[in-house]
């Protein structure tokens, strides 16, 4: 893209109204941008004709295909909007010699944030009390909590997210358990204990997962994995929805051996997330086995959603394509 004398064009998918406000702002008269709200996928992946590059989010579909499609077009840079990547080919851009940039960071504090959210509703029952009160019940049979302080939580995956989390749950007073392949410092001042994966799962009354979806664990927490836990034992997932293994998570809530499931991410999100379906019927039967249980609660993956982090992303994304543009130094996921 350098020495080219016009603006550089951008197809953004998946656009929703805060992203033209977000990356509008970020971006004022600088690049040529264009907003799409259908997904990127094989059958809209024509969209890009004439564009230089293509913004995507979480659930756009960046295969193989859509990646010779776009190349074909003359799109050379793929800009996520997200620090997740693995909705993305990486060998089919690197392939192509087409640069993935992404924003690594843009609040950790929100997903962290949201993350301790679901822990604290999930363990006080406030999806339920706030409908009591509503309908004028003010019993508190069944609302019955555990204190937070005291109890061990293991976290899986502690870089910026992970390590966040686990330094709101020493403000609690909660021992942290921690497995990742690189352990970092900040975790053990904190007095983190790094312990393996079958250690974490048998001592953790909470357990929350903070690591990329990778090929290698995928369903990372498969019935396995589960059995060797604790009865009755918290789980939240505000990462990626395949690390769960959605069927063995099911099995488990029904005998009660998960006594509590907090989720932000489905691994079938992409039919259902961002969209008002209120009048639709739901055809996942496995989402739908899920919304039953008393103990489940999901947010449709809002963990980031904070006004901090939108701005965040936007001025990343719109630097990204500057430098790219200029041909400055670029911190890439591939190309
Ligand atoms: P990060 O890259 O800072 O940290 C990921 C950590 O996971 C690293 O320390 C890495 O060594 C570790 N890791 C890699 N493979 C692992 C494995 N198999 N087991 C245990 N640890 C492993 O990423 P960050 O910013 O903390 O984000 C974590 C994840 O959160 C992202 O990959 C993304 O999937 C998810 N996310 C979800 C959002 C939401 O709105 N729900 C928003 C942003 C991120």
């Amino acid at each position: 893209m350098a020495g080219r004398n016009r603006p550089v064009k951008i197809a953004i998918f998946s656009a929703k109204k805060y992203d033209r406000e977000f990356i509008g702002a970020a971006n004022g008269p600088r690049h040529e941008l264009r907003f799409f709200e259908p997904h990127l996928s094989e059958e809209t992946a024509g969209l890009a004709t004439g564009f230089d590059a293509v913004c995507v989010f979480v659930n756009d579909q960046v295969n193989a295909v859509v990646i010779a499609r776009l190349y074909s077009l003359g799109v050379r840079l793929i800009a996520l909007r997200c620090a997740g990547f693995n909705n993305v080919d990486l060998a089919a851009a690197k392939k192509h010699g087409l640069t993935v940039v992404r924003v690594p960071a843009y609040s950790p504090h929100a997903v962290a944030e949201h993350t301790i959210a679901l822990m604290l509703a999930l363990n006080r029952k406030l999806h339920r009390a706030y409908n009591r009160v509503r309908e004028g019940n003010f019993a508190l049979d069944g609302l019955v909590g555990f204190d937070m302080h005291g109890k061990t939580v293991g976290v899986i995956g502690t870089g910026q997210i992970g390590t966040m989390v686990a330094q709101i749950l020493t403000g609690f007073g909660c021992p942290t358990l921690a497995f990742d392949p690189i352990p970092n410092k900040t975790c053990r001042s904190l007095g983190v204990r790094y312990v393996d994966l079958n250690e974490l799962f048998a001592e953790s009354d909470i357990i929350t997962l903070h690591c990329p979806l990778t090929p290698e664990n995928k369903y990372i927490i498969n019935a396995a994995a589960i059995a060797r836990m604790k009865d009755g034992v918290m789980l939240i997932n505000t990462s990626r929805g395949a690390l769960l293994d959605t069927l063995s998570i099911i099995d488990a809530l029904k005998s009660g051996k998960i006594g509590y499931l907090g989720l932000d991410v489905y691994e079938e999100e992409e039919e259902i997330f961002f969209e008002d379906r209120s009048g639709w019927i739901l055809s996942d039967d496995v989402f739908a086995r899920l919304l039953t249980f008393p103990n489940v609660i999901i947010t449709g993956h809002q963990a980031f959603f904070t006004r901090e982090a939108l701005l965040n992303i936007a001025g990343t994304t719109i630097d990204n394509i500057t430098k790219f543009e200029n041909n400055q130094p670029l911190e890439k996921v591939a190309g």
